[in-house]
């Protein structure tokens, strides 16, 4: 039998297809409250969509161990080979708007929560290791320039590049980007990156840095740039549909969890040998330096079932890690430790956290109190730190592990001309089959013939200081463009 038709408050609604109205031809009545809280309810539907990553796709999932690393962490996620934690991941573009075509030619978000029996811990990563720029300070002017031209409200080629020619730590994932990987086919077929150094740190209080990789057991699988164009305007939802229904045909998406894992003191040899700073995210460890030790095993399992609700109301942090986990000295994840629960106060609101979605599934309890649509709101319990209060440690410098040291001079470094941002790049570069190398002469070819001259020579000479073959390949493609349009 079909449940009886209520108002939010529960009372049963007499009619929903018939105004009250004075007479056959109204006006309406006022007092038809039932018509009325539907119009408003209606006009307060949407919330802000994210300032970036916008259009997602989320699912629910399980996360086993399969390899014990509790030499590394105490977390007890990771305690027990066999153990399983619920998880929910949403995997994104990052400049479109919520209605944008999945396919565009962009980075892909792939945001984990993992429902840990201490707490939620949140890995925000993307589909790339590493990133476009090394300072948070850069970050929304980055932004602004993949967003749409502030006079004619157009994505433009020309403030991408003139920012990307500006800032040559993006070549590196500018390659990425333009390459095949850039335009992946869906979510399923395609690897995940934590991105940042994180640490993990043992019982005994000793830190590691490790940078987290989820391999794709689909097989990685992109769309050609043409593929992609096409898909863009037959079937904008394509990673969403392809998402959505492989779940339900109980098609199960897998992804092999793996780390890589350095002490500090490796991290400064390396440092030494190569000269690149270990926490510069536009930089990847190499796994020759740093091999894959595997974790776990992510399986995607459950469709949401309601897209708003779970989705859309999601909300992921970097900050949030749990016990035997740290954050590294990486200036762009300290900018994210502040960015994501900020933005999320303001997208959802100041309980955002009390959602079903977003909830620890294991108890919790804090003094913080009240505030629009409090859900948890601690009961009877007192709301100020009292002695009674369990469980506080303030003897370590985070869940009781040791303090690190910190050294120099508080001061705003430019990195500029004194750190290597084309090495990484054009070994990337090199790394593509002589196809691939093509398809990215020609996927920049795109874009680059519509900027202007200068900015087109300023991002030349990266691509020349990457590889030479690079230049040579980018002005090849550009040329042959301009002679078949001419
Ligand atoms: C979403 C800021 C760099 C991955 C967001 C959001 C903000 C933000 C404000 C929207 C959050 C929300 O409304 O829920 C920043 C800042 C960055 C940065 C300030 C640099 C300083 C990165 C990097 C990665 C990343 C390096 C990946 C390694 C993501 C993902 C989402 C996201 C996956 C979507 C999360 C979801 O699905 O809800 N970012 N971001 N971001 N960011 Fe970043």
């Amino acid at each position: 039998m079909k449940p009886t038709l209520t108002t939010a408050s529960g009372i049963h609604v007499v009619d929903n297809q018939n105004s009250l109205s004075a007479g056959p031809r109204g006006p309406l009545l006022l007092q038809d409250f039932h018509l009325i809280e539907k119009l408003q309810h209606f006009n307060r539907e949407r919330i802000p969509e994210r300032v970036v990553h916008a259009k997602g796709s989320g699912a629910y999932g399980t996360f086993t161990v399969t390899h014990d690393i509790s030499r590394y962490t105490k977390a007890k996620l990771f305690n027990q080979i066999g153990k399983q934690t619920e998880m929910f991941v949403r995997f994104s573009t990052v400049g479109g708007e919520r209605g944008s075509a999945d396919t565009e030619r962009d980075p892909r978000g792939f945001a984990m929560k993992f429902y840990t029996e201490e707490g939620n811990w949140d890995l925000v990563g993307n589909n790339t290791p590493m990133f476009f720029i090394k300072d948070p300070i850069k970050f929304p002017d980055f932004v602004h320039t993949q967003k749409r031209d502030p006079q004619t409200n157009l994505k433009s080629p020309n403030m991408m590049f003139d920012f990307w020619s500006k800032a040559p730590e993006s070549l590196h994932q500018v390659t990425m980007l333009f390459s095949d990987r850039g335009t992946p086919d869906g979510y399923r077929h395609m690897d995940g990156f934590g991105s940042h150094t994180y640490s993990l740190i043992n019982a005994d209080g000793e830190r590691v840095f490790v940078k987290w990789h989820l391999r794709t057991q689909q097989g990685i699988k992109n769309l050609s740039a043409a593929d992609a164009a096409r898909l863009a305007g037959t079937d904008p939802d394509y990673a969403q549909r392809d998402l959505f229904t492989a779940i339900a045909n109980k098609e199960f998406p897998r992804w092999e969890v793996r780390i890589q894992v350095a002490t500090e003191q490796q991290l400064q040899e390396w440092e030494a040998r190569t000269g690149w700073n270990p926490y510069d995210l536009t930089k990847i460890w190499p796994h020759s330096d740093f091999p894959l030790i595997p974790v776990g095993i992510m399986e995607l399992n459950r469709n949401p079932a309601n897209y708003h609700a779970e989705v859309e109301q999601a909300a992921f942090s970097p900050a949030n890690l749990v016990p035997g986990m740290g954050y590294s000295p990486d200036k762009m994840l300290q900018g994210r430790l502040f960015g994501y629960h900020d933005a999320q106060l303001y997208r959802v609101g100041t309980n955002h956290q009390h959602l079903p979605v977003n909830a620890p599934r294991c108890p919790f309890h804090n003094q913080q109190r009240d505030g629009s649509m409090a859900i948890h709101n601690g009961g009877a319990e007192v709301n100020y730190e009292a002695v009674t209060a369990q469980g506080s440690n303030p003897s370590g410098f985070g869940h009781g592990d040791k303090g690190w040291a910190l050294s120099g001079v508080a001061g705003r470094y430019d990195s500029r001309g004194t750190e290597d941002d084309y090495t990484q790049a054009g070994n990337l570069f090199r790394l593509l089959p002589a196809q691939e190398k093509q398809n990215l002469f020609d996927n920049l070819a795109g874009p680059l013939s519509q900027v202007s001259e200068e900015i087109l020579q300023r991002q030349l000479t990266h691509f020349d200081q990457a590889d030479p073959a690079y230049g040579q390949g980018v002005r090849a493609a550009i040329e042959k463009r301009r002679t078949s349009k001419a």
